[in-house]
């Protein structure tokens, strides 16, 4: 296995600054320069605090969201444009709690991915079923509509600053995970529905993400349609997060 694999951590609403910059130092006590694209995604707040330390040690922040605006009366909000500025190269959108919680449409999320883009941010859209949907045989359906107006008005240009993260909905934080026969056939579905919506061969990078860790990561990392991993819990502490990428490392050797 040769080609580069994306660790991505989502550490979602957790750790205050002085602890992401702890992590950040633990993480990097042996520091090397990683093969695979290694990149964390902490809240806004502490994106200053780690930028330094990270991108000397090649280590690519990525935030958990962004507004559609560039600037202007949206109170609490942060545009792409900010991130940009801050060395943030990615963007997690279309997260399921954001679609949940937060109450995001595919065309909010559409909005958003275009003025990443525009920015220059490269995007992780994510997408994924329910309990609820997949019992009910719409799985299909659900991911193949989640990418047609996410990506909405996009051309093929664009997919290559795009990475198609596949989350089932009950598998986030949850320990249940789902078959690799699964995730490539969902793979193979997303490659259907870009040729046939984008008239391109071009495969988007493809991510699993839902209760990855430790113990379950090399199988993900070994699938051939499986171009990285997407870890929220896992990426929480230091030395679990480094066990991963120490897997994902020892692998690329092979
Ligand atoms: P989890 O979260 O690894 O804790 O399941 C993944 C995610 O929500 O991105």
């Amino acid at each position: 296995m040769n080609s580069k694999k994306y660790l991505i951590a989502n550490w979602k609403m957790n750790k205050t600054v002085e602890e992401s910059v702890t992590f950040t130092r633990e993480l990097l006590k042996n520091s090397k320069l990683y093969k695979n694209e290694v990149i964390i995604c902490p809240t806004f707040l502490s994106l200053d605090a780690m930028r330094e330390t990270c991108l000397k040690n090649g280590i690519k922040l990525g935030a958990q969201n962004c507004h559609f605006e560039v600037q202007g009366a949206f109170t609490g909000e942060i545009s792409a444009e900010m991130l940009r500025s801050l060395g943030v190269e990615y963007v997690i959108l279309g997260h399921s709690e954001r679609r949940n919680y937060f109450g995001e449409s595919d065309e909010i999320i559409n909005k958003k991915v275009k003025a990443a883009l525009e920015s220059g941010l490269k995007v992780i859209l994510c997408i994924g079923e329910t309990w609820e949907q997949r019992n009910n045989g719409q799985k299909l359906d659900v991911l193949n509509n989640q990418l047609k107006f996410g990506l909405k008005d996009l051309n093929s240009e664009m997919l290559k600053k795009i990475i198609i993260a596949y989350e089932p909905v009950w598998a986030i934080g949850t320990g249940k995970i789902v078959t690799e026969k699964e995730i490539s056939d969902v793979s193979h579905n997303i490659e259907k529905f870009i040729s046939a919506e984008f008239k391109t061969n071009f495969k988007c990078s493809f991510i699993y993400g839902g209760s990855v860790d430790v113990s379950n990561v090399e199988k993900f990392l070994s699938l051939s349609c499986v171009d990285g991993v997407l870890i929220g819990g896992a990426s929480l502490n230091a030395d679990k997060f480094m066990n991963i990428i120490n897997i994902s490392e020892n692998l690329n050797k092979i």
